[in-house]
């Protein structure tokens, strides 16, 4: 396993449509393994393929829904995904991007979300999302279609240490 390098604002690569994923290959393995270690490494609880220069349509997400720090995180792997169903409601809450470091921005997202998805091994699922988890799936997921937080945010700032530390990445 490798820890890769997350490019950054302004590379032209995370500007691009992603293509899909066809292949579930030993290096596509590799590839998702490596995703898990450099957002771990980060640290951030989700990444997109074009964040390490890789345009193609995968996210890896690591998220605990318990407030309970001891809590297992769960672990997510979308392959191709796409929102099959939505929320009429939205909510606005504070985002980073480890692809825009050092700013944060008010964001409004669908509450929930409905998920289809390939798996790690080319496998479909559906996963249903609310909340953060929902809020990461749909940050993960504008990556895919070359657009970040900052082309929606409500106003992009950059937070005092203070409230930094106060934030959920
Ligand atoms: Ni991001």
């Amino acid at each position: 396993m490798a820890v890769l390098d997350i490019v950054t604002f302004p590379e032209p690569s995370l500007r691009l449509k992603a293509k899909p994923v066809t292949k579930f290959d030993k290096e596509f393995q590799d590839l998702v393994n490596d995703m898990f270690e450099t957002m771990r490494a980060a640290p951030g609880v989700g990444l997109a393929a074009p964040q390490i220069g890789q345009s193609i349509r995968l996210v890896v997400v690591e998220y605990s829904e318990d407030e309970d720090e001891n809590a297992k995180p769960k672990t997510y792997v979308l392959v191709n995904p796409e929102i099959v169903k939505h929320s009429e409601e939205t909510v606005t809450d504070i985002e980073g991007c480890l692809s825009v470091p050092g700013l944060v921005g008010e964001v409004e997202r669908y509450e929930a979300v409905t998920v289809k998805a390939l798996n790690r091994f080319g496998k479909p699922s559906k996963i249903k999302a609310e909340g953060w988890l929902a809020r990461i799936f749909q940050h993960e997921m504008d990556h895919l279609d070359g657009v970040l937080y900052i082309d929606r945010a409500e106003n992009v700032y950059q937070p005092s240490p203070e409230e930094m530390a106060t934030l959920r990445d």
